[in-house]
């Protein structure tokens, strides 16, 4: 299934759940920052940002039906749709970008690393890249789908779900290569909730572009 279609069915219905760190980013940002989240679903983090002073904020995601969804839920936002993993933004001009459970949607490396190279593009010198993603898992019952799947994908992590979602879960070593760009200000471990309700193994990742 083509992943767009997945995500578009998924619209309704699907609750994220990785979690903003409202204190951390305080940490590191004014509250007239400007903070891109992409691939924002339906603006669950952006409503929190909102809730929290953040008001100058853009989310992008390349489903319509998660745009659609964030536009009625959450009016005062400013949501956007996207095209071919681009942010039509200034070089130079964002605070923050916000990439939460979205690398686990692209699976190959060469479409994460353009876009991370994206993000680093429109990001200020000195500004944040905040990852929340998945790793490895090594239980019996995602080992099985990794194996399953490897031969048609050629990278271990990745699989299908019945419902029609190829997602990835990454080896750590991996991640670190691909946020090369960046100075890395924190990178934790941590056990996320995932969308269909199961555990997962995951990251919390702070970098910041060099100036
Ligand atoms: C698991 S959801 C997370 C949504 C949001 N970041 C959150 O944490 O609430 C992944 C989102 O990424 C979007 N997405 C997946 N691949 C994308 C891409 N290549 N470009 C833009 N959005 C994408 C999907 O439509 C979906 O809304």
């Amino acid at each position: 299934m083509n992943q767009k279609t997945y995500w578009n069915s998924a619209s309704e219905t699907k609750e994220f759940t990785t979690l903003l760190d409202i204190n951390t980013l305080k940490e590191h940002l004014k509250p007239e920052a400007l903070i891109i989240d992409y691939g924002c679903g339906y603006g669950r983090t952006l409503d929190s940002l909102w809730q929290q002073g953040y008001k100058n904020t853009i989310g992008y995601d390349f489903s319509e039906g998660m745009i659609q969804r964030g536009k009625k839920t959450f009016p005062h936002l400013n949501l956007r749709v996207s095209k071919n993993n681009k942010i039509p933004l200034e070089s130079n001009s964002a605070d923050m970008v916000i990439l939460f459970a979205v690398l686990t949607c692209i699976i190959d490396d060469k479409t994460q690393t353009s876009l991370i190279n994206e993000i680093e593009r429109v990001l200020k010198p000195g500004g944040i890249l905040y990852i929340n993603d998945f790793l490895l898992n090594t239980d019996e019952r995602n080992k099985k789908r990794y194996n399953a799947f490897y031969n048609k994908y050629g990278t271990y992590g990745v699989f299908e779900l019945p419902e029609g979602a190829v997602l990835r879960h990454h080896d750590k070593s991996y991640i670190e290569k691909l946020t090369k760009p960046f100075q890395t200000e924190s990178s934790t471990a941590i056990t996320f909730k995932t969308m269909n309700g199961h555990h997962s193994n995951g990251f919390v990742y702070l970098g910041k572009k060099l100036g």
